[in-house]
């Protein structure tokens, strides 16, 4: 088949091509067809995609000691997981329902990495007895709680201190997470005393450093600050003592969603490893293992999501285009304003306009796209792009809206179901009606 691959913007790389007739194809196989057996709204991710995504990091991390762990939160089907399980990656949990999704899927409990400000007793303990890798403690508070519960079981937990560095990630407020104001990580001019007072609690084993500055970042620099400042610290352990077998670097590589330009995964990560080998240099100890948490970066351009067009509404102020998908289905332009590139399916013949293309919920923030040039009939496919992380993991039934189904293409064009749509029982499955409200 005679297909045309995007040499820039959200489907540059990926397996999304448009055919001779200007269909938009996965593994050459026609979205149309993927809709038509699947129905709408539906997210539709490209195994190769993702794998190489994947496989980028993971070539970049060879022979370096490093462990790239997929952050599950990004995206957390099984199949997904089951996927990047098979080829060796880590993973990055944040609950214990994460935790179970990663055993269940075949992932290995001593490549996983435990994050979150807040972690329940019960979770600690879940991961304590799955023997998971460390625990990325986010106070001292969590430091006492979970040591406390190692002791309980008998155990010794590997933690490691997430901490702060105070450094502007110049990205969505919403998904900046290393600056001082934030509510993650311990401030960095705390961080010696928390380790200090870890080093004296038998039930806990002090196993690395951790940050993660943000979300969506695009340029080199705020990583490397991040090194920096990390690097400073475990030097400043090292002189009291401490010493830590790993530096985790959290994740937060950026994607193009329109003409964002992000460092690729080589990039970036030899930019690290060179800081690293620099710093090597000045010390005697063994060089520590590197654990990266990525997710984005993994499985956003490794997703697209079909929707239909419902109904046209034009007006004398705004032309609306209503779709299937809603907030509910993909939450980030109504959440952070987020821009996502919507193409048409299957060329169309007329005129082009511009657009709002809203969902059916009942909120004005609930849009997809706005002012957009497209070629518009009720009925037409489209295909909203970047759409593989934080899609269906932020999804929710707002509206008694029943999640979208998600079909897996695989390397020969073959769709796999990977989670069907949801059904009316499947919404009310938990609720029950009182005895007394029954007539
Ligand atoms: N590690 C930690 C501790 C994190 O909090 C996150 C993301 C990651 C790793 C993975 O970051 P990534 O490589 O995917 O950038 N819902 C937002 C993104 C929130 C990110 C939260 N933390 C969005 O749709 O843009």
């Amino acid at each position: 088949m005679n297909t045309t691959a995007s040499s820039s913007g959200p489907l540059a790389g990926t397996r999304f091509h448009r055919n001779s007739a200007g269909v938009l194809c996965c593994e050459g196989r026609p979205l149309t067809e993927i809709a038509q057996a699947f129905g709408t709204p539906c997210y539709v991710y490209s195994e190769r995609t993702l794998l190489q995504a994947y496989q980028q990091f993971a070539a970049a991390a060879a022979e370096k000691n490093a462990l790239i762990c997929y952050a599950l939160k990004a995206n957390s089907n099984l199949a997904l997981i089951a996927l990047l399980a098979a080829q060796g990656a880590g993973f990055d949990i944040v609950s214990v329902g994460e935790l179970q999704r990663v055993l269940a899927a075949g992932g290995q409990p001593d490549r996983i990495v435990f994050s979150g400000v807040g972690k329940a007793d019960s979770e600690i303990a879940a991961a304590i007895a799955a023997n998971i890798k460390c625990i990325n403690i986010e106070s001292e508070a969590e430091l006492h709680r979970v040591a406390e519960v190692a002791a309980g079981l008998k155990r010794v937990a590997p933690i490691s201190m997430r901490v702060n560095p105070d450094i502007d990630a110049k990205t969505h407020p919403y998904i900046s997470t290393g600056l001082k104001e934030n509510k993650f990580g311990i401030p960095m001019d705390q961080a010696e005393a928390v380790y200090r007072q870890a080093k004296a609690m038998p039930s806990v084993l002090i196993a690395g450093i951790d940050c993660h500055i943000g979300s969506q970042i695009t340029s080199l620099s705020p990583f490397l600050q991040a090194v920096d400042r990390v690097l400073a610290l475990a030097d400043r352990l090292a002189a009291t003592g401490i010493e830590i077998q790993h530096l985790d670097l959290g994740g937060g590589l950026g994607i193009c969603y329109d003409d964002e330009t992000p460092p690729t995964p080589a990039a970036l990560l030899s930019a690290v490893f060179d800081r690293l080998q620099q710093w090597q240099q000045t010390r005697r100890s063994p060089r520590p293992e590197i654990l990266f948490e990525f997710g984005r970066a993994i499985v956003g351009n490794a997703g697209v999501l079909l929707t239909r067009v419902d109904l046209l509404k034009p007006g004398p102020h705004k032309n609306f285009a209503i779709i299937d998908a809603a907030m509910n289905d993909l939450m980030r332009p109504a959440l952070y304003e987020a821009w996502h590139a919507v193409v048409a399916v299957t060329p169309s013949g007329v005129p082009e306009a511009t657009w709002d293309l809203v969902g059916p919920v009942c909120e004005s923030g609930d849009w997809m796209a706005r002012d957009r040039r497209l070629a518009l009939s009720a009925g037409d496919l489209l295909a909203v792009l970047s759409a593989g992380a934080y899609g269906m993991s932020m999804s929710s039934n707002y509206n008694s809206r029943p999640r979208a189904a998600e079909v897996l293409i695989d390397a020969q064009g073959q769709a796999h179901l990977i989670r069907r749509r949801e059904e009316f029982a499947d919404l009310i499955a938990a609720e029950s009606i009182p005895d007394y409200l029954r007539k």
